[in-house]
């Protein structure tokens, strides 16, 4: 224990779940490290939910994470009926559904956003800190696990923290994390990273040691899920993508080694990174937020030279190779706070190529990632924000249907827009690619259509947008039946039409 926990005072705080969970009081605010199911504070919010069941203590918690975390987070809190707040970003199906009811108020964020809000105090006050760790430092400093996240703020800004110390987590994880907190503003000074693998930081999150209240020790392994692996579209995606980064370099448009690369989060992202495999590029380098499995597969193929993220998420196939293969890794990746992974002035410096996944898009390029029709949240926006506003190559991908086909991912107008045509500069589906830059919203209507829309919804598109122009506009709609497919598919079960609309 002495490794693990380095300063002797420390060692006396050691306490159980239960206790611990002691300090959290109804009315507070808790935040929890964890991003993308990645180093997950686990057994305190576990204790706590099972105390509010068996003793029936009314409790409403808001609930401040990283990004997405697991089952023991938000699965149990939302279920225990004690979460009335949850930021910055959830995909918890039974917390989502929660959200949908109205009874969980969701502040869905930039990732990169939250922490310069706590700090400036607009979101209130953070009562409770709880942060997973594979060591404490002779001085108290906080070694994170498999995720920073937002960890480094809730640290400083909590009154008490509470540190799980998991020893199931590598010790090699010790070294890879650089801890660097922006100063105060409006006289802050510029970010110093310049390039994709420079440190700037701590390698521990320097924390009062005083504030830290409870050491919970646990052996629980992060709860990883599997994906949704890729087939035939996702590949056709990828093929598409991989093809146009290889003209652009041999235009001359691209460096060979492309820009530092950006890809969101899912089953597609997942599998378009992956067919970088099969590709002629070599000596690429990441700036990411989440590093899920394809990062590995790239790091061994020698087509990754290094990667910068905020979390180490892979699926459990793939979790068990990679831990026990950290020492390989180790030289090759940087794990930073989310507010620096996902940093406008970093991301708007590095040039960066930022690929991320739509639920759907519009025939202008509009781009909606987060509502199911319009108002059914499915995860939020994360970090896709951050990276298409600011990136030098700002791509979407998605299937060009749903729903077994009975949806068309693309749509005269998205029924919720995440990213404003201005963000979007390239689009792609399995049917094709549509290299929106420099076009105006008429050019872009006719393009998206040819090369992205499914050949089943074609027609119809084309007949909308032709119907549109007759009435004018810089950016032509039949404002009336813009969301009629949205309106078709809620009633019908199908975005299809049988019979034209308008004649
Ligand atoms: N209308 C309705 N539902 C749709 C849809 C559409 N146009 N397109 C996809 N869906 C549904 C799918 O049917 C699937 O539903 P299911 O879970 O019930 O099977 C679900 O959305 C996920 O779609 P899938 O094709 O499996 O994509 P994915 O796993 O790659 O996730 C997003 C896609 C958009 C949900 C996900 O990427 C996301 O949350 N993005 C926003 C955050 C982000 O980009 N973060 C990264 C920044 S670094």
């Amino acid at each position: 224990m002495e490794a693990r926990i380095r300063m002797q005072k420390l060692r006396e705080r050691i306490m159980t779940a239960d206790e611990a969970a002691g300090f959290i009081q109804d009315g507070m605010t808790l935040g929890i490290s964890g991003f993308t199911r990645a180093g997950d504070a686990k057994a305190v919010p576990m204790a706590l939910a099972e105390r509010c069941k068996r003793t029936g203590e009314a409790m409403h918690i808001q609930l401040w994470t990283g990004a997405s975390v697991a089952e023991e987070v938000d699965r149990v809190l939302a279920e225990a009926g004690i979460v009335s707040r949850r930021l910055p970003y959830q995909s918890d199906r039974l917390l989502r559904d929660a959200i949908n009811r109205g009874d969980i108020m969701y502040t869905d964020q930039h990732l990169s956003l939250t922490v310069e809000m706590i700090r400036s105090g607009e979101l209130g006050r953070l009562d409770v800190a709880i942060i997973e760790a594979v060591a404490i430092t002779e001085n108290g400093g906080i070694i994170p696990s498999t995720s920073v996240g937002n960890s480094p703020t809730f640290a400083a800004m909590a009154d008490k923290v509470i540190i799980e110390l998991n020893t199931r987590q590598s010790p090699l994880l010790e070294g890879m994390h650089d801890i660097y907190l922006p100063g105060p503003r409006p006289h802050r000074e510029p970010l110093p990273l310049k390039e994709v693998n420079e440190r700037i930081g701590t390698s521990y999150i320097p924390v009062d040691p005083d504030k830290i209240v409870g050491i919970v020790l646990t052996d629980r392994a992060d709860h990883f899920v599997n994906m949704v692996s890729g087939d035939e579209e996702t590949e056709m995606i990828a093929r598409h993508l991989l093809d146009f980064f290889e003209t652009q370099v041999k235009s001359g448009q691209m460096p060979p080694e492309l820009y530092p690369l950006q890809s969101g989060v899912g089953a597609v992202s997942n599998a378009v990174l992956s067919g970088l495999k099969n590709a002629s590029f070599k000596n690429l380098t990441m700036y990411s937020e989440v590093l899920q499995d394809a990062v590995f597969e790239l790091l061994d193929s020698g087509v990754l030279a290094f990667a910068s993220g905020c979390a180490i998420t892979v699926t459990p196939e793939h979790a068990t190779e990679v831990m026990q293969r950290l020492h390989e890794y180790r030289d090759k990746i940087i794990l930073r706070p989310q507010e620096i992974s996902n940093h406008p002035e970093l991301i708007r410096r590095l040039g960066i190529i930022a690929m991320n996944t739509a639920l759907e898009a519009d025939i202008y390029g509009n781009v909606n990632s987060t509502h199911v029709c319009g108002t059914h949240i499915m995860n939020g926006i994360g970090g896709s924000g951050d990276f298409a506003r600011n990136s030098l190559l700002s791509v979407f991908v998605t299937k060009s249907t749903a729903k077994n086909g009975q949806v068309s991912s693309i749509v005269p107008m998205v029924s919720h827009v995440d990213h404003t045509e201005h963000d979007v500069d390239i689009l792609v589906t399995e049917q094709g690619l549509a290299d929106l830059r420099g076009l105006a919203p008429r050019e872009r209507s006719r393009l998206v259509i040819e090369q992205c829309a499914h050949p089943d919804y074609k027609d119809a598109l084309l007949d909308y947008v032709e119907r549109a122009e007759l009435r004018g506009g810089q950016t032509p709609h039949v404002i009336e039946e813009a969301l009629s497919w949205h309106q078709r598919f809620r009633e019908t079960g199908s975005m299809r039409i049988t019979e034209p609309e308008y004649v």
